[in-house]
């Protein structure tokens, strides 16, 4: 059974995973405050349970949008946006862009949840736990890459210390929060998308659905480290 309705903030709600998931809260009647980049909201139309916010992630948060965040009553954070890289190899490794998709991932994460906090923290209508869900990948597995599971992927530095940096955001939000909030890290699977590995097969609306599916389920563990659709751990 799917969950009473809430109220989710997305970030990279534009394209990919993020739009999809917009689309398959917004069909179950979640009311949705999707951040997307500057220039695109005005093209985006509008849909009565969606509020597109205007904010590029790699800066800090727009009064206007700050504003709006404040003033809701958040049930979900899901922070989704994110760049890849190309710079496979140590010595391809310009540390000036490693700084900027560390802003990027990392830091942008860090700054929705302080925009968002108030409003997590506020009862919201549902009565649901707060929740944060950050969107990682089983690339940012410490243990996992230990093992060698990654040999030959040529995934970018950028792309893993990124995702291993969020995996730590999710620990340490649960430690300081862990009495009011729950904390995940989630691998989507391998999406068919702008950012996905050639023969990707997986659509990003069915990763949506699974995530609805898994905001139905009450008590939860927390902090958690799963892929959608199997309900198998990942290891940190
Ligand atoms: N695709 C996969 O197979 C896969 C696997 C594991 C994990 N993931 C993770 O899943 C998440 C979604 O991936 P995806 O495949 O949907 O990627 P995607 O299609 O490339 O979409 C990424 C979204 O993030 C937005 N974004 C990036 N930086 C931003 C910023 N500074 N401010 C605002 N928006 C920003 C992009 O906006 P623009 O459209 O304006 O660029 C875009 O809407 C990512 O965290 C990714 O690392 C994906």
């Amino acid at each position: 059974m799917n969950p009473a309705p809430g109220v989710a903030v997305i970030s990279g709600a534009g394209r990919g995973f993020g739009a999809a998931l917009t689309a398959v809260l917004a069909a179950e009647e979640w009311t949705v405050y999707g951040i997307v980049r500057p220039g695109y909201a005005a093209n985006a139309g509008t849909d009565g349970r969606v509020r597109f916010l205007e904010w590029d992630i790699a800066h800090s948060c727009p009064k206007e949008v700050s504003q709006a965040l404040a003033e809701a009553s958040i049930d979900v954070v899901v922070n989704n946006a994110a760049v890849g890289s190309s710079q496979k190899t140590l010595a391809a490794v310009d540390p000036e862009s490693l700084a900027q998709l560390l802003d990027n991932n990392v830091a942008g994460a860090v700054r929705v949840t302080q925009a968002s906090l108030a409003g997590l923290l506020r009862p919201s209508a549902g009565g649901r736990r707060p929740l944060v869900v950050n969107v990682s990948s089983r690339l940012g597995s410490a243990a996992l890459q230990a093992n060698g599971e990654f040999a030959g992927f040529g995934t970018s530095y950028g792309y893993r210390l990124g995702k291993a940096a969020l995996n730590m955001l999710t620990l340490s939000l649960h430690e300081e929060f862990g009495a009011e909030l729950d904390v995940w890290s989630v691998h989507p699977g391998a999406l068919a998308t702008g950012m996905g590995r050639s023969g990707a097969s997986k659509e990003p609306a069915t990763a949506a659905s699974e995530l609805l599916r898994e905001l139905s389920e009450p008590g939860g563990s927390s902090p958690r480290f799963f892929e959608l659709g199997s309900s198998a751990p990942l290891p940190w």
